[in-house]
């Protein structure tokens, strides 16, 4: 392997600007309708998801990641139809997700937990060190990286989520409230890590977080669900500015 376009299906993945393009998607669980004929896109390096509980934000992370179907619609990334790839073969392609609960592995070290993806993705065995060596770096974790998940205190354990997913040649990456739990001191140090994804290691992020600031901080563009529906997307300032937004959302 190595060196050449990763593959799918035997079609080789499309490469090009960022680019999350949902089209008319509905996803439902019996009666609930979770995403309502969504239509969004989503092309800054780093995008903010938002929106009351219950509004369909890590439903949205669910469809993109494989863990749950869509009833109709698509979804493209970069150009590529995301919806037909196997949960393996978007990890392959590039995706990557953390979850509300961070799933760090207890009896493996930091540095194995992050070792751990490779195994899911292509990558040359020369280079899985350096790839490991420099995702732990950029969350400053290359001191803890021999300590075991179970003696990580919650911040080191948010960081090695985001360690986990820049490994592999991420393309896409999905935050689901990544800095649930941490104090102000560590949040500066999360939002940091992940401001810098794009640019250190090429890929999209989408950032799901209840912490305006955060996302008013780091993301460009930011779209707002609310009720499986687009409230607004659109740059992050405006959107927050928007009336209909501060009524749902901001309590206003
Ligand atoms: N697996 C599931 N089964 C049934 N209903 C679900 C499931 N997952 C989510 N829902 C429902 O879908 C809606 C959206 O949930 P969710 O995507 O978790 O919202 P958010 O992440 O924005 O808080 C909610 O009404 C929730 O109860
Ligand atoms: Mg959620």
């Amino acid at each position: 392997m190595g060196g050449g376009p990763y593959k799918a299906q035997g079609t080789p993945f499309v490469k090009g600007a960022p680019m999350i393009e949902i089209k008319n998607l509905t996803v439902a669980f019996g009666a609930v309708t979770a995403i309502d004929a969504l239509d969004a896109v989503l092309d800054a390096p780093v995008c903010g998801l938002i929106g009351p509980n219950g509004a369909g934000k890590t439903t949205l992370v669910n469809v993109l990641s494989g863990f749950a179907q869509a009833k109709s619609g698509d979804v493209l990334v970069d150009g590529n139809a995301l919806l037909v790839m196997s949960t393996a073969q978007r990890v392959r392609f590039g995706l990557r997700r953390s979850f509300q609960t961070e799933q760090v592995v207890e009896d493996l070290s930091a540095w194995d937990n992050v070792q751990a993806m490779l195994d899911h993705v292509p990558h040359s065995l020369g280079e899985a060190e350096g790839q490991v060596h420099r995702a732990l770096e950029h969350v400053n974790l290359l001191d803890s990286a021999a300590v075991p998940g179970a003696e990580l205190d919650l911040f080191r354990r948010r960081m090695v989520e985001v360690a986990k997913a820049v490994v592999g040649k991420p393309r896409l990456i999905l935050f689901d409230e990544p800095g649930a739990g941490l104090d102000e001191r560590e949040s500066r140090l999360l939002r940091d890590a992940i401001a810098a994804i794009p640019q250190q290691f090429g890929a999209q992020v989408l950032l799901i977080d209840h912490d305006v600031d955060l996302i008013t901080d780091i993301c460009t563009q930011t779209l707002v669900l609310d009720f499986g529906r687009r409230l607004a997307l659109g740059p992050t300032r405006a959107v927050l500015d928007d009336p209909s937004v501060r009524r749902a959302y901001l309590g206003t």
